[in-house]
């Protein structure tokens, strides 16, 4: 089993390997002392791993009360989050009980809200399954929902007591969302590791899945531990992120997906690094033969102006410059902090 703890103030574990599922019950009651559990996860992913994780659970002598939600992220709402603190009151669970999530990003990120807000914060366990929350969303505390006015808008910083990653769910798991992940998995390699993304040039990333999880975890880990509130350096996870949220809001969040936007955002600035000199010659094309190879976007049909203007009316909602994430090279990137009039001029639009 691979191990790797998290030095944040509550510092925890994330635990990786094939199978873990079956010893979901056996890990959480390392974390867990009380004597009822919520296990949230939504209806695709119970249906399939529900089961096994409940039993697993009861088995250690767990009373588990099973919250189910519609999968998809047009359930993460502040409503499917009241509801599962009202599920929890009604079985009167205490401060010592907590929360397991089974499933990706979407439950992730409710299940950890409804634990940091119910009695002012209980403790939660992730078991993430999608590639996206494995390597993502499952780490780095942010929990949160949508509100009408945008997306992630109302949440916390909560701590998982645990992260639990078994790498064979992913088997379950369409190409679509597997690719999804990818676009995170290729930005960790661009933003910190030449090594990692060596490997995704020239390997299957299925044929070394749990080694790429722990790796992406790893760098995922080190720049939360020196910035575990979001002020300086995570934001180099942000890589690629500046044009994709502009080309994912241009699609009204529907047809390309984040992943897509992503890397069609890492090639965008990497593009518009090498046109200024700042960033090593050949690194975009590198990051197009790797997109290409895990079957994704290297381009949007919106141009430049209309990316970096939708960029632009979020400047003015926030009221501040951008932080550019760009690279040197690949592995190595850094934080260029420009005016909006400077960024349209490095995308080449006046
Ligand atoms: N908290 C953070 O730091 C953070 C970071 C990145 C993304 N996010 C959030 O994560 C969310 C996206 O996560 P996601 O892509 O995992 O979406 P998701 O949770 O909706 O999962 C995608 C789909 O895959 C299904 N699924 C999940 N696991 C499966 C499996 N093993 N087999 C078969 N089907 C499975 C789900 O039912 C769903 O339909 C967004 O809401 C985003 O805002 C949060
Ligand atoms: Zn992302």
């Amino acid at each position: 089993m691979k191990k790797l703890t998290v030095n944040v103030n509550d510092k925890y574990d994330i635990l990786i390997e094939k199978g873990l599922l079956e010893k979901a019950g056996i890990l959480t009651k390392t974390v867990l002392f009380g004597k009822k559990i919520t296990l949230i996860s939504d209806t695709n992913v119970y249906a399939l791993y529900g089961d096994v994780v409940k039993e697993k659970l009861e088995e250690q002598g767990y009373a588990v009360f099973t919250y189910i939600f519609e999968a998809g992220e047009s359930s993460k709402t502040t409503a499917t989050v009241i509801d599962m603190v009202a599920f929890m009151a009604e079985n009167q669970l205490t401060r010592e009980d907590g929360v397991v999530a089974l499933g990706g990003g979407v439950c992730g990120d409710m299940a950890g809200f409804a634990a940091a807000i119910y009695l002012r914060g209980i403790k939660f366990v992730q078991i993430p399954t999608t590639l996206l929350s494995q390597v993502d969303s499952s780490v780095g505390g942010k929990t949160a929902v949508d509100l009408p006015q945008g997306k992630n808008l109302c949440g916390a910083f909560h701590q998982p007591a645990l992260v639990i990653i078994d790498p064979d769910v992913l088997d379950s798991l369409n190409a679509h969302f597997f690719s999804d992940g990818m676009g995170e998995v290729i930005k960790y390699g661009c933003i910190k590791s030449a090594e990692l993304f060596e490997r995704l040039a020239n390997e299957n990333p299925k044929d070394f899945i749990e080694d790429l999880i722990y790796q992406c975890v790893d760098i995922k880990r080190r720049v939360v531990e020196n910035d575990e509130k979001e002020h300086g350096e995570r934001a180099l996870l942000n890589f690629g992120h500046t044009c994709a949220h502009s080309i994912e809001k241009l699609w009204n969040f529907e047809t390309v997906s984040h992943g897509e936007a992503v890397g069609i955002g890492m090639v965008m600035i990497s593009r518009a690094g090498e046109d200024a000199g700042i960033t090593e010659k050949g690194t975009t094309q590198r990051i197009i033969n790797v997109l290409k190879k895990n079957n994704m976007k290297i381009a949007d049909t919106h141009s430049n102006a209309q990316i970096v203007d939708a960029m632009s009316a979020d400047k003015k909602r926030t009221g501040s410059g951008i932080k550019l994430v760009m690279l040197k090279k690949i592995g190595e990137s850094f934080i260029n902090p420009v005016s909006m009039q400077e960024t349209a001029k490095l995308f080449g639009v006046d």
